[in-house]
């Protein structure tokens, strides 16, 4: 199964992708956090890739359409979230032979109550693990990094972010509504709905995929 996720920031994707690529075995590729492991090891791709991350403006698409479509062909089955948000990235996506998307979930969340998750969103400084200041003083998952705001959640950036979401990767729900592969999901709520939505949404999808086994 190939699946994209599409929301604004702080909708969930991460969030999202991690749980939906363990309970289907699929490998979750964040082009997000991609680019800033690439940035933490000063690659080629990070050094390309930083003043773009850090003022939350999109890394342009020869600096990462290559590097996208070289680990999607590698994969069976995936959870793309991040990627495509744009209608330049979408068509590149489309282009690549045998890496037909079979959904594209958009997580439907407004304005105030994704900026208020991603207010109080941290990441461990150790494992990566991605947590919220409502929910944990310390990291859940290794239990002994400093838990840290990221650098583009800073409310500047973060409005500039959102307002690259609107004008650039808004457009990309039509592309695909367009297309029939569109499935919008509520992202209000706890984790837990929506998860439980979005594996409404991909069931028939799963089961499917299942029976071709
Ligand atoms: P990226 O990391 O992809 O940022 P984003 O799309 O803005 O999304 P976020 O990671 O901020 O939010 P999310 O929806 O994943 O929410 P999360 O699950 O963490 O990209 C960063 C930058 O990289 C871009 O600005 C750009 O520069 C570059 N980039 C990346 N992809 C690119 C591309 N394709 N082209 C060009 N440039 C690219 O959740 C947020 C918080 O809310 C967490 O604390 C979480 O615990 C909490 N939470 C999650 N769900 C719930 C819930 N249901 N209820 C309450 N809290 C919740």
């Amino acid at each position: 199964m190939r699946l994209v996720l599409i929301g604004p920031p702080g909708a969930g994707k991460g969030t999202i992708a991690e749980k939906v690529a363990a309970n289907h075995g699929l490998a979750h590729l964040s082009t997000g956090d991609m680019l800033r492991d690439a940035i933490g090891r000063g690659t080629p791709l990070g050094a390309k890739a930083k003043e773009y991350v850090d003022t939350g403006r999109l890394v342009p698409q020869e600096v990462l359409g290559e590097v996208v479509a070289e680990k999607v062909r590698q994969l069976d089955g995936f959870v793309l979230d991040g990627y495509p948000r744009s209608l330049e990235q979408a068509e590149f996506l489309a282009a690549l032979e045998g890496v037909d998307v079979d959904a594209v979930i958009y997580v439907a969340v407004g304005e105030e109550a994704a900026v208020g998750r991603l207010r109080g969103r941290r990441v461990c400084a150790k494992c990566g693990a991605v947590t919220h200041t409502e929910t944990a003083e310390t990291c859940g998952n290794c239990g002994s990094g400093d838990l840290v705001a990221r650098t583009d959640d800073r409310p500047d950036t973060l409005k500039k972010r959102y307002g690259v979401y609107m004008r650039e990767t808004e457009p990309v729900i039509e592309y695909y509504r367009g297309r029939g592969v569109l499935r919008e999901v509520d992202g209000t709520g706890s984790r837990e709905e929506v998860l439980a939505r979005v594996e409404a949404a991909i069931g028939p999808i799963a089961a499917c995929g299942d029976d071709k086994r």
